[in-house]
């Protein structure tokens, strides 16, 4: 009898083992993201299911990007942020970014956002500037918010196939956890790769760093018709740079 029961316990771990896990699957420019329902996760990225997002004005007036998809990292908590921060790069002008992971089939319906800020000025001034190179990327004086401290960050948008590179300099809340978690490196998220995040807390410190030669894939305007989700997104959010 008991040995039913065992063989019964480990028939049912086995089958809740082998059962794959289901995640909300959408990308914002699809127009997916709306309604989307959970589906079956592939073999090798069956571990979390993710949620990010991009709210920025850099590439116009608004700019709204979202991803969900299966994952093979581990989340080491029912629901973890794994990252969330806006970059001021002047008036009007930021880049919010925020991922987090979860545990569980169809947990990330939820999307990710980013705390809001304080408004009140403080004594950091940062360089600031974005653009799709260090070239291109034209420094600025920008004083920032109180809880702010100086980013110098290079961001990889692709799909695989496609890439493009912004630069982007400025203010940013982001937490010190944050930043050694992102600039031990290149992370991903939903498409999008920081190449470099370096935080400074005290910009006067900061010894000048001897300029990268950034290489940039230029999109064949030919093959547009063969644009993804992902290259839309970039080009969305540098719309102002092409
Ligand atoms: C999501 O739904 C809202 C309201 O139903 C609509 O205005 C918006 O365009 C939809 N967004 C997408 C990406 O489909
Ligand atoms: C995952 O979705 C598939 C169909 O997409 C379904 O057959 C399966 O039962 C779901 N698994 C779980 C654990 O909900
Ligand atoms: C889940 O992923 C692991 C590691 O990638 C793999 O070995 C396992 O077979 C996958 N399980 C299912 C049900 O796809
Ligand atoms: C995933 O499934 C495919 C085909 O079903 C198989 O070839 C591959 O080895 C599997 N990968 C893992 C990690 O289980
Ligand atoms: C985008 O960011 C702005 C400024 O922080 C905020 O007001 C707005 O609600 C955000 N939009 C979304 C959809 O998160
Ligand atoms: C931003 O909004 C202003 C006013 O609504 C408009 O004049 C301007 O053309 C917009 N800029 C872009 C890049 O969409
Ligand atoms: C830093 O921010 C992340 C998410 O943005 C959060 O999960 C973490 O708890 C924060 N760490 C500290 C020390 O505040
Ligand atoms: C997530 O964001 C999208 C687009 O901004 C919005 O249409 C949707 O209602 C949001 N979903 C939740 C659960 O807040
Ligand atoms: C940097 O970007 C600018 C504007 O997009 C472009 O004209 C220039 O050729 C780029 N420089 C390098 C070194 O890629
Ligand atoms: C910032 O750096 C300057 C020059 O190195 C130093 O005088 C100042 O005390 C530092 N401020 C803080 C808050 O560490
Ligand atoms: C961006 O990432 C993709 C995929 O990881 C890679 O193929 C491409 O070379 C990267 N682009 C740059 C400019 O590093
Ligand atoms: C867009 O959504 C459709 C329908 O869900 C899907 O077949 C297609 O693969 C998606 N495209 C990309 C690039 O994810």
């Amino acid at each position: 009898m008991k040995r039913i029961l065992i063989a019964g316990i480990i028939a049912v771990l086995t089958i809740v083992t082998v059962e794959s896990l289901n995640c909300t699957q959408c990308n914002s420019l699809n127009n997916t993201c709306n309604s989307s329902t959970a589906s079956q996760c592939s073999n090798d990225t069956n571990s979390s299911c993710t949620s990010s997002m991009v709210n920025s004005t850099l590439g116009g007036n608004i700019t709204l990007y979202e991803d969900k998809s299966c994952s093979a990292e581990e989340c080491s908590e029912e629901e973890k942020v794994i990252a969330a921060f806006t970059v001021h790069v002047s008036d009007g002008m930021y880049f919010q970014f925020a991922s987090q992971c979860c545990r569980g089939d169809d947990c990330n319906t939820k999307n990710a956002s980013a705390p809001s800020l304080e408004d009140e000025l403080g004594n950091t001034v940062c360089p600031a500037c974005y653009g799709s190179n260090e070239t291109s990327c034209s420094v600025k004086q920008r004083k920032c918010y109180k809880e702010e401290r100086c980013v110098d960050i290079v961001a990889n948008f692709s799909n695989g196939i496609n890439s493009k590179t912004l630069v982007l300099k400025g203010c940013s809340n982001v937490n010190g956890s944050t930043c050694q978690f992102l600039s031990a490196s290149n992370h991903e998220f939903g498409g999008i790769t920081f190449q470099k995040f370096d935080c400074v807390d005290n910009f006067t410190t900061l010894t000048p760093t001897p300029p990268k030669s950034t290489q940039t894939t230029t999109p064949n305007m030919g093959s547009k018709i063969s644009l993804t989700p992902l290259l839309l997104a970039s080009l969305l959010l540098f719309k102002l740079l092409l």
